[in-house]
């Protein structure tokens, strides 16, 4: 019975080492406000407001579908670009991209996403418009990783980081 217990542990232990997360990184000084959309699968996250004294990560489900966009503070709420993700998808890589498909011309709140190991493959620019997001339902820029841990970047300024 004592084995059994102490197998259950281990195993829960491990299924929560294995959540996913977004680290979101502001490089500009505007405080946001983050909104996420589930799939009807997936669990509710409530919003999360950031600014650049600090890089905040968010925990996610390790099967999450969804997307957040980002409001400024004093903004309307309204979806805007969006940083998409399916963790724990097919093969159970995650996948993941920054989408114009809602407002193309929301160019200064979610700008990039990338594996927070690897560094690549990036989704989404510094400045829009560009051709490294996802525009149409048919597109082919949803980016995939092996990894369960994301960084998305908000707002103007560069990251200094050379994404290959
Ligand atoms: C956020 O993370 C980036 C990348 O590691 C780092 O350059 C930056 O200084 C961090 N920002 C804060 C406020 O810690």
């Amino acid at each position: 019975m004592k084995f059994s217990t102490s197998a259950m542990a281990l195993v829960a232990s491990a299924a929560a080492s294995r959540a996913a997360s977004v680290t979101f990184w502001t490089l500009d000084n505007v405080e946001r406000t983050l909104y996420f959309t589930p799939n009807p699968e997936s669990s509710a996250i409530e919003p999360v407001t950031v600014n650049n004294q600090q890089n905040s990560t968010v925990q996610f489900p390790d099967t999450w579908v969804g997307n957040w966009y980002a409001v400024q503070s004093g903004a309307n709420n309204v979806p805007g670009m969006l940083g998409e993700v399916q963790f724990g998808g097919w093969n159970g890589l995650t996948y993941f991209d920054v989408s114009a498909i809602v407002d193309p011309n929301d160019h200064d709140n979610v700008k990039q996403m990338w594996p927070a190991v690897a560094q690549t493959p990036m989704s989404g620019c510094e400045v829009f418009p560009c051709n490294n997001v996802y525009w149409l339902p048919d597109d082919v820029q949803t980016k995939t990783t092996t990894e369960t841990d994301l960084w998305t970047t908000l707002g103007s300024g560069s990251t200094g980081m050379a994404f290959a």
